[in-house]
Parts: C-alpha cells; structure tokens; sequence
C-alpha cells in the first residue's frame, strides 16, 4: 500500500492560490494522464472496498471530478454509476441540496430513480476539503433512502476537518495533507 500511495502522491501537483487567493490547490490531472497511476488508484480503491467487505451495489460519483474515477472503481466492482450533479443539468425528476464550498457555494442534484431505498451506495470524489459537497450528497442519499457505506477520496485535506462532518460515515483517503 505505501509504495503505490507514494507513486500516486508524486503524480499530484499543487498551484497556490488557485481559484483564488488562499488557496492551495491540489490537482489531480497528472493521474489521469498516466495510465498506470489511474490504474493504481483504482486497484487502491478496490482494495479497500474488498477488504473491508463492502457490500456495494451502486458507486456514486460526485461532479466533477468524481466522474473520472468513479465509473472505473464501478466497472471493477461490478455496479452501476449514478452521478450527483450540480444544479440544472439533470433530466426528469431531482432531489436536491444546498451546500457550502471552501471556496464558494453551490447546490447538488441526483435523479430520483437512479438509487432504490434500501441499495448501499459508496460515494465516490477526488478530494475531501471542508466535506460540505460529500455531506451533501449523504443527505441526498438519505433522501432517496439509501444506505451510505463510505467515501472514497484520493486525498484528504487534513486542516479542513471534512471527515468529521461526514461521520458517522467512514472516509477511505489515498494521500492526507
Ligand atoms: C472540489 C472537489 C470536491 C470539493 C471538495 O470540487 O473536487 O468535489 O471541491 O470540497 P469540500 O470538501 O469543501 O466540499 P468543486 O466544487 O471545486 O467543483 P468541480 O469538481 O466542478 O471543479
Ligand atoms: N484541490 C482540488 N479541489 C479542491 C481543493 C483543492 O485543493 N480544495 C477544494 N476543492
């Protein structure tokens, strides 16, 4: 696990203050251009879903960035992918929620029919910061009445506390800052 976690941290770059003054932002695009370190998070991610005997039936992935891993993790799984989109670009009938950004704020969408009460989800996102985007796809979970099992991220920003605000719901990290 820490030879692989170490290969993903060296393809991760960080631009201080991007979108804005402040912040310092972790980019995840190197991975994506890197076949092998795209594979690798996917085999991490996998890893902890085995080993810790989820039960997943849906992967759910969280716009934007959630979108270009999560699909992969659901297709190693086995599952279906259902995207938690931001306001206005969902067809047909949504459930949404309000939320807070580090930088910003924003609303987050789900279809009404893409996750049956009861089906265990696994939330899915390239980073944690403050959590207000994870937590709000918890309570659009919650009420679509499905069964929260965890969050994936590839990393964790430490200083923001965002798995706090997501407990009781476990968060996996690849790479902490
Ligand atoms: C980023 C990131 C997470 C979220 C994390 O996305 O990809 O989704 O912020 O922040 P939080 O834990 O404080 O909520 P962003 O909202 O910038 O949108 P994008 O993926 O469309 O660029
Ligand atoms: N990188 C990418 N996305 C983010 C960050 C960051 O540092 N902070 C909040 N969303």
């Amino acid at each position: 696990f820490e030879s692989k976690r170490k290969t993903i941290q060296s393809f991760v770059r960080a631009y201080p203050d991007f979108p804005q003054p402040g912040i310092l932002f972790r980019d995840i695009c190197p991975i994506l251009r890197d076949p092998a370190a795209l594979n690798t998070v996917i085999d991490l991610f996998e890893e902890h879903v085995k080993k810790n005997h989820m039960k997943v039936d849906v992967v759910v992935g969280i716009d934007a960035r959630g979108f270009l891993f999560g699909p992969l993790l659901a297709q190693r799984l086995g599952v279906g992918f259902v995207l938690v989109r931001k306001k206005g670009k969902l067809p047909g009938s949504c459930v949404s929620v309000a939320y807070d950004l580090e930088y910003g704020k924003a609303e987050a969408e789900v279809q009404e029919d893409a996750v049956a009460a009861g089906q265990k989800v696994l939330l899915i996102d390239d980073l944690l910061a403050t959590g207000g985007t994870l937590f709000a796809a918890v309570e659009l979970m919650k009420k679509l009445q499905a069964e929260v099992l965890g969050c994936l991220v590839i990393i964790e920003l430490k200083d923001l506390n965002g798995s706090d605000k997501l407990k009781p719901h476990s968060v996996f990290s690849i790479i902490q800052y």
